[in-house]
């Protein structure tokens, strides 16, 4: 017999045959079951071979069903891969291609009252929140409302002045306990909240009114990857949904985006299939102490996110700065040992994307440059180049988010790291 009880940290009850299981996340259970049952805050739940009894503190039976995911036992193998990290980041253009394919049933969930909102306010943590940054650009760009995207962990500091904003709570395991404190916070403030998770049935889905699911499949290395791109295209996703509801775009841009996205899974497939150019440069990379990653406009959350993966996993000291702000302070930091990791699209930034890249190599900081391909122009400062397949360049953010991820990979692989499981980090952080 298993006596479990469950106050504001997750809980999960698992059930195989004439077996049952406790754990703090599904995926450490998909090895012996796909049925599960979420215990709720003050419930208490007595477990045996063939029978389960859930009761509240006060006493009252709970009546509960297990329900089935689509998660198998392949999900919790790493398939021929040295970690799970590396099979997440090739699993991405199937896991993008879910996150697509199931917007369909997704958009449904959009009630029309959501379109009433005069402000989006995105709150989230780690990756999630770079993910929310990417969607500020796009919800300005397709919705027109003002959009602010907050740490989950500040959210609560913050005077909110504008009552009839959309919260929207992204949090893959839908368990950090940060983001969740804000989401009561938010409908304690009478806001209209929205979640953006993976996993179905997690905490943050019962804090929210509304839920959006990913659909990437679980991922299991603690440093997010398919997760992360699977937002971001999200991000695009409901951003245009909401502007074409709202008639701020036609039908005809709104349909663009989804062609777009196709080219974007196509884009990140080429960039998978050969990449030896990236190894190089990350066995490069991995003798770094430090390094910038600089980018402008909807890639400055790129630099962010790549930095905080090669921090993750390698323990390289990086930071992620937008390109135009170098010049305020960190270049008095820049020496030949420092490396720039300059994401380059081809859009309004690229000319001053261009410039900044010689500012670097003028102070003799090597650059490794991410750029479309076929660009003529970046080689003139710089022989470390990375190309990606062009694209509409609003879009570019995904599949150079998947070099950035090869490239901590590699450098991380290269040292000799703990990749899966890197010192000091949790893959759900349930404490605040
Ligand atoms: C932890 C993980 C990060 C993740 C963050 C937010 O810190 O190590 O990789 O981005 O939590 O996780 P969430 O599940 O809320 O997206």
């Amino acid at each position: 017999m298993i006596v479990s009880a469950r106050m504001r940290s997750p809980m999960v009850l698992g059930k195989g045959v004439n077996e049952g299981f406790v754990a703090s996340d599904v995926t450490a259970l998909l090895k012996y079951t796909n049925r599960f049952l979420y215990m709720e805050d003050g419930e208490i739940a007595t477990l045996t071979r063939d029978n389960l009894h859930i009761e509240t503190l006060e006493g009252k039976t709970v009546k509960r069903a297990f329900t089935s995911v689509d998660w198998g036992e392949e999900d919790a193998e790493k398939g021929g891969f040295d970690h799970f990290m590396i099979k997440e980041i090739f699993e991405q253009p199937q896991s993008l291609h879910q996150t697509l394919t199931g917007w369909r049933s997704e958009e449904e969930r959009l009630s029309r009252e959501l379109l009433s909102a005069r402000m989006m306010r995105v709150v989230a943590c780690g990756t999630s929140y770079h993910a929310g940054l990417v969607g500020r650009y796009l919800f300005e760009k397709f919705t027109k409302l003002p959009t602010q995207v907050d740490m989950a962990s500040e959210y609560r500091y913050a005077d909110s002045t504008l009552d009839d904003s959309l919260v929207l709570l992204m949090t893959q395991s839908g368990e950090t306990a940060d983001t969740i404190a804000a989401a009561r916070e938010a409908r304690r403030r009478g806001m209209r909240t929205i979640a953006m998770t993976n996993v179905v049935g997690s905490t943050i889905t019962r804090e929210s009114e509304t839920s959006l699911y990913l659909r990437s499949g679980p991922e299991i290395g603690v440093a997010a990857s398919k997760t992360f791109t699977s937002q971001v295209m999200m991000m695009y996703l409901l951003s245009s949904h909401m502007g074409y509801k709202m008639g701020r775009i036609s039908k005809g841009e709104y349909d663009a985006v989804q062609t777009n996205l196709r080219h974007v899974i196509r884009a990140v497939g080429g960039i998978l299939n050969d990449i030896s150019r990236i190894k190089e440069q990350a066995k490069w990379l991995s003798e770094a102490r430090d390094a910038f990653y600089i980018g402008r406009y909807i890639n400055f959350p790129t630099a962010l996110e790549g930095a905080l993966k090669m921090k993750e996993i390698s323990y390289i000291h990086c930071e992620g700065y937008p390109a135009g702000e170098l010049k305020h302070g960190p270049l008095a930091l820049l020496t030949e040992e420092t490396p720039i990791i300059a994401i380059i699209s081809d859009d309004h930034t690229y000319e001053k994307m261009l410039g900044n890249v010689g500012e670097c190599s003028a102070r003799s900081s090597p650059v490794l440059a991410i750029v479309p391909e076929g660009d003529r122009e970046v080689k003139r400062y710089t022989d470390r180049i990375i190309t990606y397949p062009r694209i509409d360049p609003l879009f570019s953010p995904i599949p150079i988010s998947v070099i950035l991820q090869l490239l901590a990979y590699y450098a991380a692989k290269e040292r000799g790291c703990e990749i899966d499981k890197p010192r000091n980090l949790a893959k759900s952080v349930t404490v605040e």
